[in-house]
């Protein structure tokens, strides 16, 4: 049998920080159920936020900028397993996050009625993802809405959200390393999305 791709795409701009961490230990956990298992840091590319020129509901492509996402959106597509991590960024999540998320635009099919009725490309295809944050202050409101920010847009596009992990409580850069109990939950979490495929 095949292994099942997992790919994990992290959206800190901080190099060696927490979500690199967590995003590590969840790739693990996956690798050590027996995926294939790729990582993508949003920071090693370059990648234009969405202009709204909505050209892509013709195309079913992006046909304004030949940019990072050329890279990315066949390894998005040959990954039934996805895994979104950002850092919290005033209660939401970071900007190359939600660029990213913006220009999966392409995969929505949209009907011309309005308000639109729309589908997706990538969905019934038992897609299923795991979304975290992680932000400095200890409670955990907060971390905002960054959690229902990576959410959202994947169930709207056909994934099945098998696991939210918040993170509070970790500011400096890699401090999130010493907390045992952190990185088990991750490395449990990416175990577990791929345990969801059999
Ligand atoms: C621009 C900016 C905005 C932030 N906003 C929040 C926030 O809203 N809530 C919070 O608790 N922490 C906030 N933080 C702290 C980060 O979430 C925290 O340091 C996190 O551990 C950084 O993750 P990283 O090491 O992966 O980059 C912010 C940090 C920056 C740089």
């Amino acid at each position: 049998m095949s292994k099942v791709k997992i790919l994990g795409i992290g959206g800190s701009p901080r190099k060696n920080g927490n979500t690199d961490i967590l995003l590590d230990n969840i790739l693990k956990g996956a690798e050590s159920a027996g995926a294939d298992t790729k990582k993508i840091l949003l920071r090693n590319y370059s990648i234009e936020f969405c202009i709204g020129c909505e050209a892509c509901r013709k195309a079913g492509t992006c046909t304004q900028f030949n940019d990072g996402m050329d890279l990315l959106y066949s390894e998005i597509e040959a990954s039934k397993g996805l895994i979104l991590g950002s850092p919290t960024y005033n209660y939401n999540i970071t900007s190359p996050m939600k660029s990213f998320i913006d220009r999966l635009y392409p995969y929505y099919n949209f009907t011309n009625d309005h308000p639109r009725q729309y589908s997706s490309k990538l969905a019934d295809q038992g897609r299923k993802a795991i979304v975290f944050s992680i932000c400095e202050q200890l409670e955990i409101e907060e971390i905002g809405f960054a959690l229902e920010a990576l959410e959202m847009p994947l169930e709207a596009l056909g994934y099945e959200v098998i696991e939210k992990i918040p993170v509070t409580g970790y500011f400096e850069r890699g401090a999130v390393s010493k907390d045992d109990e952190v990185l088990k939950k991750a490395f449990e979490a990416g175990k577990k999305l791929v345990e969801n495929f059999r």
